[in-house]
C-alpha cells in the first residue's frame, strides 16, 4: 500500500521520481508528493489527488526542483488522516532538517506525538508518518543513518521508509520492517522503490531488503546494516521483467492489457511444469517427494480477495483429483482464530503481491505452529516468497491493474497442477493424470478463444451496464467463479454485485429478483448444469434478466437466457479459467461504459499491507 520512490545519482531526480510514482500509482492514489535535496536545502511539493496532478505542477518548475540529483517521492493510500495535501508525504521533522516518505503504520504514534507536543513541536498533518519524521530529526546529529537507526528502535509497527537530511544532500537512508523496499543498482546511481516496477526502466539488478535492514545510499554506494546485527551483506538478484512489461503497450487500460496477456501469462506459469509422460506436474519449488506428498493429509489454503477465490477453486480440485480434504480460509481469520494445524497438514498461502499483511501473518502463524508451509506468489523476492522455503512462482509478469486478472488465472492453473501432483501421489492413475495434464496444457488456447469474442462481450455488456445490482450464480467449480465475477464487477464498476451458490438463491436472494436485478449464471456444461438451468428458469419467472455463460453451441442453455457469452467445451475444472476471463471482460466493458477509473478504482489498493 502506498508507493515509495527514491533516487540519488547522476541524473536529475525529479523525472525519475515522477515516472516511478506513475508506475507505482496502483499501490495508492489519493495524494502524492516529492522532495529533493541539494546544497540549497530541501524542497517539498505535494498535492491531493493523483500523480498526474503533482506532475503537472512540478514539471513546470525550474531551479532546484528540476536540477537536484537526489529526491524521494510517495503516492498515498490513506490510513491515518484523510487524503488531503497536508497529509500527503513527504513529511518533515519539526525544524525541517529531515524529510521522509513512509509506508506502513507506526502503532505508537500517539505516545510519540504527545511526547513531542509536550516538547513544543507542532504537527502539520494527522499522519503517523509525520511523527516518525519528528522522531528521526530528534535523533539527528549530523549522521542520518545513525538518526534513523536510533529512531527505529523506538518504533512499534511496520514501515518501509526513505529519508533525506538537509545537511547531507545526496544521501538517502532506507529501512524496512514489514513493508517492502527494493534497491535498484545502477551505474553511478541508485533507485529505491517499494516495488520493482518503478526500477526496471533503469536497472534489473536489485537488492530486496529484509525486515530490520537499514541502508545508507549515496550515488551507487550502498551500505546495508541490520538494526540489531551491524553490517550485513545482501546479494543482488536479477529482476526478470522486461521494462515494457509494466507499460500499457497500446491498450486503453492496464486491466485490458492484462486480460489479453493471459494466454501468455498462463503459458509461462505452466511451462516446464507438466509431465505428460508421467501424467503429473513438476513443481520442484514445493520440494516434496511423492512419499512426502502422501504423508500430507489435508491442505489449508489461505489468501485474501481474488487470491482467496482462486484458493476456493484449488479446494475443489484437490478434493476432486486427490481425494484429500482441502479448506480455504480468509487469511485474517486464520491468523486470529488460533487455527488447528496438524503435522500432516500443509498450509498453502496464495498472494499475487507476496506482501498482503494478513496473508503474511497467516504464513507466520502457520510456521509458528510447525506446519509445512508453501506459497504461491507472483512477485519475485516479495516477503511471503522469502519467508516460505517452499513455493511456486506464477511467472505471470507484473500485474499493475488493481483488479487482478492474469494473476488469478495463473493461480488457478497452478492450483490445478498442485491438485494433479497431490492426486498422482495419492490415488490418481497415470492415464487419468495424463488426461488432466493435457487439459491443463489446453488452458491458454481456451482463453485465446474467449478473447476472440471480446467484441460480442462488449455488446452484451451494453445491456447490463445501467443496472445498480447483480447476482452471479454457479455450482461446483463454477461457484468460486461466480464469487470472483461478482468481485470483479463491484470493484471496477461500483455496481453492487453478489456471488451466490445457485442453490442458495432460493434461501433469501430470490426475494430481490425483479426486472432491475440481473442474474449472471454460470451455465456451462458439467455437473450441476441442469440444476442451475432450473434456477435460471426460476429467475426468469420473476422477471430477472439473465445473462448466461454457456458452452459453445449449447442451444438449450442459450434458449434459457436473455443474453449469452460462449466459452469452449472443456471439463468443468478447466472451464473455470475461460469462464473467469469472460466475466473479466464483461466487468471491464461495463465499467468502461459507465466511465469508471478502471485501473484505479476508488478506495482500493493493489497491495494491502495494513490490516
Ligand atoms: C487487494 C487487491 C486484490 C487482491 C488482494 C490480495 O485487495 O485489490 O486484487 O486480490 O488484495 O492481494 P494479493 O497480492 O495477496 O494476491
Amino acid at each position: 500500500m502506498c508507493g515509495i520512490v527514491g533516487y540519488t545519482g547522476k541524473r536529475a531526480a525529479m523525472p525519475v521520481l515522477i515516472s516511478g510514482l506513475k508506475k507505482l500509482e496502483y499501490r495508492g492514489y489519493d495524494s502524492a508528493g516529492i522532495a529533493v535535496t541539494s546544497d540549497d536545502g530541501i524542497l517539498i511539493r505535494k498535492q491531493s489527488g493523483k500523480v498526474a496532478g503533482l506532475a503537472e505542477i512540478v514539471e513546470q518548475e525550474d531551479g532546484m526542483l528540476a536540477e537536484a540529483h537526489t529526491g524521494i517521492a510517495h503516492t498515498r493510500w490513506a490510513t491515518h488522516g484523510p487524503p488531503t495535501t497536508l497529509n500527503a508525504h513527504p513529511h518533515e521533522g519539526n525544524e525541517g532538517r529531515v524529510v521522509l516518505v513512509h509506508n506502513g503504520i507506526i502503532e505508537n504514534h500517539n505516545d510519540l506525538r504527545n511526547r513531542f507536543k509536550a516538547q513544543g513541536h507542532t504537527f502539520k498533518s494527522d499522519t503517523d508518518s509525520e511523527v516518525l519524521a519528528h522522531l528521526v530529526e530528534s535523533h539527528y546529529q549530523g549522521d542520518l543513518l545513525e538518526a534513523v537507526t536510533a529512531a527505529l528502535k523506538e518504533v512499534e509497527g511496520t514501515y518501509g521508509i526513505t529519508c533525506m537530511a538537509k545537511d547531507e544532500p545526496g544521501v538517502l537512508v532506507v529501512a524496512r520492517s514489514g513493508s517492502p523496499i527494493v534497491i535498484g543498482l545502477g551505474d553511478d546511481e541508485t533507485i529505491v522503490a517499494s516495488d520493482a516496477s518503478a526500477i526496471i526502466t533503469y536497472t534489473r539488478q536489485a537488492i530486496y531488503l529484509d525486515d530490520n535492514d537499514i541502508a545508507r545510499i549515496e550515488g551507487s554506494k550502498v551500505d546495508i546494516r541490520s538494526l540489531d546485527k551491524g553490517a550485513v551483506s545482501r546479494t543482488p538478484s536479477e529482476i526478470d521483467w522486461s521494462p515494457g512489461a509494466a507499460e500499457k503497450g497500446g491498450y486503453e487500460h492496464y486491466m485490458l492489457k492484462e486480460i489479453f496477456e493471459q494466454p501468455e501469462a498462463i503459458s509461462n506459469t505452466i511451462r516446464g511444469r507438466i509431465d505428460l509422460n508421467r501424467g503429473t506436474a513438476i513443481l520442484s519449488g514445493l520440494n516434496l517427494s511423492p512419499r512426502e506428498l502422501v504423508a500430507i493429509q489435508r491442505l489449508l489454503i489461505v489468501g485474501c480477495g481474488t487470491s482467496m477465490n482462486a484458493g476456493l477453486i484449488g479446494e475443489y480440485a484437490v478434493e476432486d483429483f486427490a481425494a484429500i480434504p482441502a479448506e480455504v480460509e480468509q487469511a485474517a481469520e486464520f491468523r486470529y482464530r488460533n487455527p488447528i494445524v496438524g503435522s500432516r497438514d500443509m498450509v498453502l498461502a496464495i498472494s499475487q503481491s507476496g506482501e498482503t499483511a494478513d496473508t503474511l501473518a497467516a504464513v507466520r502463524e502457520a510456521v509458528e505452529k510447525g506446519s509445512l508451509v508453501a506459497a504461491l506468489v507472483n512477485v519475485v523476492g516479495s516477503t511471503i516468497a522469502r519467508e516460505t522455503s517452499r513455493g511456486i512462482y506464477l511467472h505471470a509478469g507484473p500485474e499493475i491493474s488493481v483488479a487482478s486478472t492474469k494473476a488469478f488465472t495463473s493461480q488457478v492453473s497452478t492450483l490445478l497442477m498442485i491438485a494433479l501432483k497431490f492426486a498422482r501421489a495419492h490415488r490418481l492413475s497415470r492415464e487419468q493424470g495424463i488426461k488432466i495434464a493435457k487439459e491443463i496444457e489446453r488452458i491458454p488456447e481456451l482463453v485465446e478463444a474467449v478473447l476472440k469474442t471480446n467484441d460480442q462481450i462488449s455488446e452484451v455488456a451494453a445491456h447490463y451496464a445501467h443496472y445498480n445490482n447483480a447476482f452471479f450464480i454457479g455450482r461446483g467449480y463454477m461457484y468460486p467463479v461466480a464469487l470472483e465475477g461478482a468481485l470483479k464487477l463491484k470493484e471496477i464498476s461500483y455496481i453492487h454485485a453478489e456471488g451466490y451458490h445457485a442453490a442458495e438463491l432460493k434461501h433469501g436472494p430470490i426475494a430481490l429478483l425483479e426486472e432491475s436485478m440481473p442474474v449472471i449464471a454460470l451455465l456451462n456444461e458439467g455437473p450441476g448444469q441442469e440444476k442451475t438451468l432450473s434456477n435460471v428458469a426460476e429467475c426468469k419467472a420473476r422477471s430477472a434478466p439473465v445473462l448466461g455463460v454457456i458452452t459453445e453451441g449449447d442451444e438449450e442453455a442459450r434458449a434459457a437466457c436473455d443474453h449469452v457469452i460462449e466459452i469452449p467445451s472443456c471439463p468443468q475444472y478447466s472451464s473455470v479459467v475461460p469462464a473467469a476471463v469472460a466475466l473479466q471482460l464483461l466487468s471491464y466493458h461495463i465499467a468502461r461504459i459507465r466511465g469508471c477509473a478502471i485501473d484505479q478504482p476508488r478506495n482500493l489498493a493493489k497491495s494491502v499491507t495494513v490490516e
